[in-house]
């Protein structure tokens, strides 16, 4: 006599995982494969982002050309003295120092620190902050002693015809 094994109806959720046998622990699993194209692509992702900022300030900065402004005749300044100047706007003030018969240098005369217009100080050969005491090296405008933190902005000087020309700016 055959025996007739009796089957239990299977309940609604039981049909549905038979109908659509998806396996959860497989579906939440990154392999590792994955998970390195996801870091690739973050990480070039970034590197395009970065090269892109570098070429628009490349361009940026080769467009925005300073132009060339006179500043004064050679003859006009005497060795172990100053004179000041705006460049490149009329707001920015400049010094335009003559340390030897033919040694110029010329610089912004905004402190690094807190922007106070420096002094110079010829007999020391130094650029003297009032605000906080700041004081530069005269010759290269390097930052001596106090807060400021970097150089002054040196003014590109050109000499020509007897005359000194300002023609840009070095950060
Ligand atoms: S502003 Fe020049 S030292 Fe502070």
């Amino acid at each position: 006599m055959d025996k007739i094994k009796k089957v239990q109806p299977l309940s609604e959720s039981t049909k549905w995982r038979e109908d659509f046998p998806v396996d959860e622990v497989k579906e939440h699993f990154i392999e590792r494969r994955e998970f390195t194209k996801f870091l690739l692509l973050i990480s070039g992702s970034f590197v395009v982002g970065q090269l892109y900022i570098g070429l628009q300030n490349f361009f940026r900065k080769s467009a925005a050309q300073l132009p060339i402004k006179k500043i004064a005749a050679i003859d006009s300044i005497q060795v172990n003295n100053f004179i000041t100047f705006t460049y490149p706007d009329k707001g920015d003030t400049c010094l335009l120092i003559r340390l030897s018969e033919t040694k110029f240098v010329a610089y912004s005369n905004k402190c690094t620190h807190l922007m106070c217009p420096v002094i110079p100080k010829m007999e020391e050969k130094q650029l003297y902050c009032p605000c906080h005491a700041g004081y530069f090296d005269m010759t290269n405008g390097s930052p001596l002693a106090g807060p400021p933190p970097r150089a002054l902005a040196r003014v590109k000087l050109k000499f020509h015809n007897g005359d000194i020309y300002a023609e840009g700016m070095a950060i």
